[in-house]
């Protein structure tokens, strides 16, 4: 059912919330520190992957019960990846999601585990999906998998140590961002439509709209950071290798690319299209922004 971006975005993000609580909450492990940790590193993100797979799930005519699991698994995954990456031997950050990072509260060990732990219970949750049909579990959970391994966000994060302190060119650059970035966002908007059993061409539709999105999402990213002092200075991004009049056009054409790939699907993505045109919006406000200065 069509309804209001923000609206929707604010309240599937706020049952996201809710679910990933409940769920660290009910887990029967006496641990109370781990959940502790788990709980706070799961805290505040804006869930666009896990809104992303159920706006999909539903535009095409599931109900949002159905896929919650998987929204829980890929932001459990997203959550680990960022507690990793905020550690010392990563991009040794203090602080994240406007709180400490993990690491800066908890130590360095505690941090481990939790990334470890949330990708673990990731696939023990998404697994354990009720009412879907099997053989979509096991597509949807396999492209999660994939994204989130060595051919994807884990790969990309090797390129993006590789590359510090370098100018290794623009495709190297772009090659990393699909890779650490692009890659979940292309999966979860892939297995919203695989748990659905979409055909073929939607499944690829929304694939592809996920990997442009989530390349001019780091793209985004790199420009907020390249404005935060201290952060990330030696990373090799594209505003290294060219223009900031080039990146901007880069990022905008990627979202435009986003939007052609779901040009086809009708009403059935109008939350992606919303999504593409937001981030396009933040775009031109960056732009401003960092023109002007
Ligand atoms: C941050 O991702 C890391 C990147 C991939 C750029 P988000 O901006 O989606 O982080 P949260 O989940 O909202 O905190
Ligand atoms: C993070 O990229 C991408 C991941 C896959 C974790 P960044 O290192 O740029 O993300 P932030 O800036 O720390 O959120
Ligand atoms: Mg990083
Ligand atoms: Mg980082
Ligand atoms: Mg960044």
């Amino acid at each position: 059912m069509r309804a209001d971006f923000e609206e929707y975005l604010e309240s599937t993000r706020r049952l996201i919330d809710r679910a990933l609580e409940e769920t660290v909450k009910d887990y029967p492990c006496e641990i109370s520190e781990l959940k502790e940790v788990m709980d706070y590193s799961l805290w505040g993100g804006k869930r666009l992957r896990g809104v992303t797979l159920l706006s999909i799930y539903e535009g095409l005519g599931g109900s949002k019960e159905q896929a919650l699991p998987f929204a829980l698994g890929l932001e459990m995954i997203h959550a680990y990846s960022l507690v990793h990456d905020d550690l010392p031997c990563m991009d040794n950050d203090e602080y994240r999601r406007g709180r400490l990072t993990c690491h800066k509260r908890f130590g360095e060990a505690m941090a481990l585990l939790c990334g470890d732990a949330l990708l673990t219970l990731a696939f023990e949750v998404m697994l354990s999906a009720r009412g879907v049909d099997p053989r979509c579990v096991t597509q949807a959970a396999r492209s999660i998998a994939r994204a989130a391994g060595i051919g994807g966000m884990v790969g990309g994060q090797v390129l993006d140590l590789q590359l510090e302190g370098k100018k290794s060119g623009k495709e190297s650059v772009t090659r990393m961002y699909r890779l650490k970035t692009g890659a979940l966002f292309q999966a979860s908007a892939e297995a919203g439509a695989m748990l659905w059993g979409a055909p073929r061409e939607v499944v690829e539709s929304v694939s592809r709209w996920g990997c442009d999105f989530g390349y001019a999402y780091q793209i985004i990213d790199d420009l907020e950071d390249s404005r935060k002092a201290g952060k990330e200075e030696t990373k090799d991004t594209l505003v290294k290798e060219s223009s900031i009049e080039e990146v901007f056009k880069e990022a905008g054409q990627a979202l435009q690319e986003s939007l052609g790939a779901i040009s086809a699907l009708g009403e059935s993505v109008w939350f992606l299209r919303g999504l593409s045109r937001r981030y396009a919006q933040n775009l031109e406000s960056l732009r401003r922004g960092i023109l002007v200065e």
